[in-house]
């Protein structure tokens, strides 16, 4: 028999509190039919790792369309398994190590403070977004070498994006938005390409243009992992800093114990991850018949490992609805699993704790306003919002 749920995941009440939904999913089954989302949902912690840890042989990533991702013009590590994985990844994986990225903490802690330095003008109000989520945009911008008078463009077109994206069941208006980012993004990227190959200043996308002249990348697949940086880049960490404190404020004896002990800051982060994972569902396309969890699954179906319902699933966590920072550490998928974990996870890690860490140091009870969460269920997370930041003299 198949389990069936028929529940449209874009609708403004499930993304505003999806965890109902997801006990509905996991009550229904292990392994979900979802005929508004055209796609079997995947709840649980174990069968999620069965399918993000299969690297083609049963389960792979949804290939690169420009029916539906209008934004990569060419394969990316992100679409791509196996060998052509493996070389993609492996382009750009020595420049994001955690050594790599610890060379910029300088730069991050900078960036930070400057954000923050009204705070200490005694401005008391702070736009959430547009001043404190700020940090990840200059981060990727700076890190591949865009002038400062772009980055506000570099963070319009990877809202767009990610706010927008549905893997193909967006509506006509959200559609053309999209292809209109998709396109503005590439004719910059080009124009930032040619003069990367001229000048040769020394980041990360004159590093991708040297390693397509000497044959790894083609320069279609440079443009495009450097789409896919700023789109993976931006938003998700943008989220995951408002999701934290958005957290941190509606439990405040969390607060308390964190802004107590700063070295707690790094494990609140992660904690929030599972409570709260800003990345919901990650799909995979079944590369042949399939059985999992007791469903039938044909090849071609869409499989969505629901990371953010395995973050509460009570066969691995504890009173998973609790927020608890001191939780016993163990591995969430708030940054995916297996092959695909995200490339980017120690810059994202470093970002958020030290942004998280200067503001609880400046505004501990600090209270937030008319936080409103934006319209994507894929990527959740506010996207306006005031922070009351009671500064301390
Ligand atoms: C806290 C912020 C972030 C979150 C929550 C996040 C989440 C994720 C997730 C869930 C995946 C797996 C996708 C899949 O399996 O299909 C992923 C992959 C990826 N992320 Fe992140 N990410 C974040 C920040 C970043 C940053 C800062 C960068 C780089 C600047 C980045 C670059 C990537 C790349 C390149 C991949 C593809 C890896 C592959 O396919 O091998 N991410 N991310």
């Amino acid at each position: 028999m198949r389990r069936q749920l028929d529940v449209n995941v874009m609708d403004p009440s499930v993304v505003e509190d999806p965890f109902p939904f997801y006990e509905e999913v996991r009550s229904t089954g292990r392994v979900v039919w979802n005929s508004s989302l055209g796609g079997w949902m995947v709840p649980g912690f174990d069968d999620c790792s069965t399918v993000l840890t299969d690297h083609g042989a049963h389960f792979a990533a949804v290939p690169t369309n420009p029916e539906v991702l209008p934004w990569f013009e060419a394969p990316t590590m992100i679409s791509v398994d196996g060998s052509t994985h493996r070389r993609l990844r492996g382009c750009l994986s020595p420049l994001f190590t955690r050594s790599s990225v610890a060379r910029w903490e300088q730069r991050v802690r900078v960036v930070v403070d400057k954000l923050l330095e009204p705070l200490l003008d005694g401005h008391e109000s702070f736009d959430l977004i547009a001043d404190f989520t700020m940090i990840p945009t200059v981060i990727v911008a700076e890190m591949l070498g865009v002038p400062a008078e772009r980055h506000g463009d570099f963070r319009r077109w990877s809202n767009t994006i990610v706010s927008n994206l549905s893997w193909g069941h967006e509506d006509a208006s959200a559609r053309a938005t999209l292809l209109r980012a998709a396109t503005d993004l590439n004719i910059y990227l080009r124009e930032e390409i040619q003069r990367h190959r001229r000048d040769r200043p020394d980041d990360l996308l004159t590093a991708m243009v040297q390693m397509a002249e000497a044959g790894e990348m083609d320069e279609e697949e440079v443009r495009a992992a450097a789409v896919l940086l700023l789109i993976a880049g931006y938003d998700t960490t943008a989220k995951v800093l408002s999701n934290t404190l958005v957290a941190l404020e509606r439990h405040p004896d969390q607060r308390r114990v964190v802004v107590d002990d700063p070295t707690l800051v790094p494990a609140a982060i992660e904690e929030v991850l599972r409570w709260c994972g800003t990345v919901q569902a990650v799909p995979r396309v079944a590369t042949n018949d399939v059985s999992l969890g007791g469903s039938d699954l044909a090849a071609g179906d869409m499989v969505y490992a629901f990371v953010a319902a395995a973050g509460r699933d009570p066969a691995r966590w504890s009173d998973p609805a609790r927020l608890d920072v001191k939780r016993e550490a163990k591995a969430n998928y708030g940054f995916g699993w297996g092959p695909h974990l995200c490339l980017g996870a120690p810059l994202a890690r470093l970002e958020s704790a030290v942004a998280i860490e200067q503001l609880l140091l400046r505004a501990p009870e600090y209270r937030l306003h008319d936080i409103e969460l934006g319209p994507s269920f894929f990527v959740r997370g506010p996207e306006r919002g005031l922070l009351d930041a009671r500064a301390r003299a």
